[in-house]
């Protein structure tokens, strides 16, 4: 048995995914945390800090950025130095202050995880958007849609990296034709890598948008966090690698006064997690990709709905639009299902449905899914 089988109760809790469907019987695969304990070298790392018992105001250590950059070579061979990091409380704030810092109009491609849609909003910039499209059954970048979708006033662009909702890992010629047209278009890339710690294919790997090149690297805003991987997005711990200081200034300078230091619990958690995790990490992504795999052969075996391969999260992006429902989300909620609503994302007639979860709460969640199909 898998530690990642024991099932926690949740309900009852401060958890806004369980919380959500409280005294209902639906089982909530929605919003993007997941249903595991975080690492246990995490926990100790926490416990260790709760018992020295002062909480004043923290600054990032020595120790603790040592392990940032550790990580970042080890996992992705990529090199950046101390001075490039911005701690932040979270990377929704990171979206946004990219926005607010950089004067122009935003370019970003949906389906996406819907605070892209809405951080351009919050700072008055015009939104411009673009479709990613299927092709053979697999999400890829239209370079021709988005060529369009910009004007000679965008300035900024959103990368969602790897994608969510639509899972892929983009490889290296995705995202070279991305800073190829960065470059053209004079584009500062703020690319969101969130999930870069969940490539659940072991043929693929992460590469970071920054790493690709100097000319890269130079127009890059990386949003970094341990959150995702050793679910701890509750500790509110998130970091940008900006390695141009002008660009780190302007970045720096939109968030004077506005955005609190990282609470030191989150601080701590984030060194752990990114030094001391590397067994658990394996072990997790060997049952993310069992789930995966589960998600992928029920769908596949529904009438009326469909899905691309998951390369990376643990988040299954699937199309109902062949049901012919009014109102998905609502539909299968009424089958005892809790899934995020693709409108929110852009993209109507989608679901997205959470997987990080035991096995038997999402064997229950899926037979309630093919009931679901069943009765449209
Ligand atoms: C792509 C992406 N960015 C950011 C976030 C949230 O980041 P935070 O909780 O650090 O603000 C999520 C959470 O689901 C996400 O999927």
């Amino acid at each position: 048995m898998s530690p990642f089988d024991t099932p926690i109760e949740r309900r009852g809790t401060d958890s806004i995914k369980w919380g959500k469907y409280a005294g209902r019987d639906i089982l909530p695969l929605w919003v993007a945390d997941m249903d595991f304990a975080a690492p246990p070298a995490v926990l100790a790392a926490l416990h260790r800090r709760v018992e020295q018992g002062v909480f004043g105001y923290g600054h990032p250590w020595p120790a603790l950025e040592e392990s940032v950059l550790t990580h970042l070579i080890n996992e992705y061979g990529w090199a950046i130095e101390r001075e490039w990091i911005v701690w932040l409380p979270g990377l929704v704030s990171g979206l946004n202050i990219a926005c607010r810092a950089i004067d122009g109009e935003v370019l970003t491609a949906t389906p996406v995880y819907p605070p892209f849609l809405s951080a351009p909003r919050f700072s008055d910039r015009v939104l411009n958007r673009a479709d990613l499209t299927q092709r053979d059954g697999h999400w890829q970048w239209d370079m021709e849609a988005l060529a369009a979708a910009t004007t000679s006033a965008t300035r900024l662009f959103l990368l969602c990296h790897p994608h969510n909702p639509v899972g892929r890992c983009w490889n290296r010629t995705e995202l070279q034709a991305l800073a190829d047209f960065a470059e053209q278009r004079d584009l500062i890339v703020c690319s969101d890598e969130i999930h870069c710690g969940l490539i659940l294919d072991t043929d693929k790997r992460h590469i970071p948008f920054a790493s690709l090149s100097p000319a890269a690297a130079k127009r890059s805003i990386t949003l970094l966090a341990p959150s995702k991987t050793f679910n701890i997005p509750g500790l509110g711990s998130a970091f940008a690698v900006i390695p141009d200081a002008a660009l780190r200034r302007r970045f720096l300078r939109a968030m004077d006064g506005i955005v609190p230091h990282v609470n030191v619990l989150g601080l701590a958690a984030c060194e752990a997690a990114y030094r001391d995790c590397t067994d658990w990490h394996r072990e997790l992504l060997a049952y993310l990709a069992g789930n995966r795999d589960r998600v992928a052969a029920t769908v596949a075996a529904c009438r009326g709905v469909a899905m691309s391969p998951v390369e990376a999260t643990y988040l299954a992006w699937i199309d109902v639009r062949g049901l012919g429902l009014q109102n998905p989300a609502g539909h299968f909620e009424a089958h005892g299902l809790g899934l995020s609503d693709g409108s929110d994302f852009g993209a109507t007639g989608w679901l997205r449905l959470n997987f990080g979860c035991p096995r038997a709460t999402l064997d229950e969640a899926l037979r309630r899914f093919s009931a679901a199909c069943q009765a449209a």
